[in-house]
């Protein structure tokens, strides 16, 4: 028997819906919102504002592409956190609405384990090899920094994690200093591959066990920039290029480190990335590298599937309906990691 799920995801910027068929994907619809764009980051009351535009012709599209109606669907899921309250709210009311009004099943997703579990969306007529358990996930987003310990769809534990800013934060960050708009990490990788990746130095943390730190990379590049401007003030305009790949190369480096300690502390050599900071290119061709040297099999996600959607929210679903794991009608949104 067939089960469908209709994912809905709001946690940030991005309204999204996605139909799913046991594990493979029948549709998957991202709305995003331009209105960011002027402020540099998102701004959270516009974010609620436009998933609320969005979020019923994203839902009516989803279903269209799939080709099915809301009388197929068998269960709800949505993000219940972490993300913008705001913006939480507008999903989880609509699958309030959705399942009480179709008198189907509620089930409440959490983004991280989400974003882990997108490896296991299948496309029609193109199977893939999926990760096997258990396997260590390096979720690197906008929002988190963590590694992973996946011994089940539903069984994961964070063995590592940033004690302050994202990879993808110290990205943005960065990349605002320099000029660059938000996002700027897309924009860092780009430049960065015209770059030199040894012409200059930052400070690397130095934190014990497998968590990150990036807020002390952010200011050792604030302050390189302020020196270096103080004798030439063309500086940032003559080696946007070099800045971008010496930083890139910083961030990987510091991302990979704990990655292969936390791989030869549990043995782990089934090796997946996840999350936004997934598709830069540095740290891909770092983790292709390092599984040749070591043995890993990787998994890189597809970007439809890295960045925020709800295909990965309705693949989980499908994990939590198969337990009977559901969601009631008191449910709330939650802001912060659980
Ligand atoms: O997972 P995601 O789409 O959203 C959340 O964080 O919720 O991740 C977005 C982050 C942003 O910080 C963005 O700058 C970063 O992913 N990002 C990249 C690249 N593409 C997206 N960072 C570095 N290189 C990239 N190619």
């Amino acid at each position: 028997m067939s089960t469908i799920i209709l994912g809905i995801e709001s946690s940030c910027d991005d309204t999204s819906a996605s139909i799913i068929k046991n594990d493979t994907i029948l549709s998957n619809v991202i709305a995003g919102q331009s209105v960011h764009e002027e402020y540099g980051g998102v701004v959270p009351e516009l974010a609620s504002r436009a998933h609320q535009q969005n979020i019923i012709p994203v839902v009516f599209k989803a279903l269209k592409d799939a080709g099915i109606t809301a009388e197929d669907v068998n269960a709800v899921a949505f993000t219940r956190g972490p993300g913008l309250l705001g913006s939480l709210l507008v999903g989880t009311s609509f699958a309030k609405g959705f399942a009480l009004a179709r008198n189907i099943p509620l089930i409440e997703i959490d983004h991280l384990q989400a974003h882990v579990l997108a490896h296991f969306i299948q496309e029609p007529d193109n199977p893939k090899k999926v990760p096997q358990f258990p396997f260590l996930c390096l979720l690197v987003s906008g929002g988190n920094s963590q590694i992973i310990l996946v011994r089940n769809h539903l069984d994961m534990e964070i063995i590592g994690h940033t004690i302050d800013d994202a990879a993808g934060e110290a990205f943005d960050k960065c990349a605002k200093t320099i000029g660059l708009p938000y996002p700027g990490g897309p924009l860092i990788d780009k430049y960065a591959q015209q770059g030199n990746p040894d012409a200059f130095t930052f400070n690397k943390p130095k934190i014990p066990g497998l968590n990150y730190s990036f807020s002390g990379l952010k200011t050792s590049f604030l302050y390189f920039l302020r020196d270096q401007l103080k004798e030439n003030p063309n500086f940032i305009d003559e080696n946007i290029p070099s800045l971008c790949a010496s930083l890139q190369k910083t961030i990987v480096e510091v991302l990979m480190g704990k990655l292969i300690r936390a791989a030869k502390e549990t043995g782990i050599k089934e090796i997946a990335l996840a999350g936004g900071v997934s598709a830069n290119t540095g740290l891909q061709n770092a983790i292709t590298t390092e599984a040749q040297k070591r043995g890993w099999q990787t998994y890189i996600p597809k970007l439809s599937y890295s960045t925020d959607n709800a295909a990965m929210i309705a693949i989980t679903g499908y994990y939590k309906y198969m337990k009977g794991e559901f969601a009631g009608q008191d449910v709330v949104p939650y802001a912060r990691n659980k």
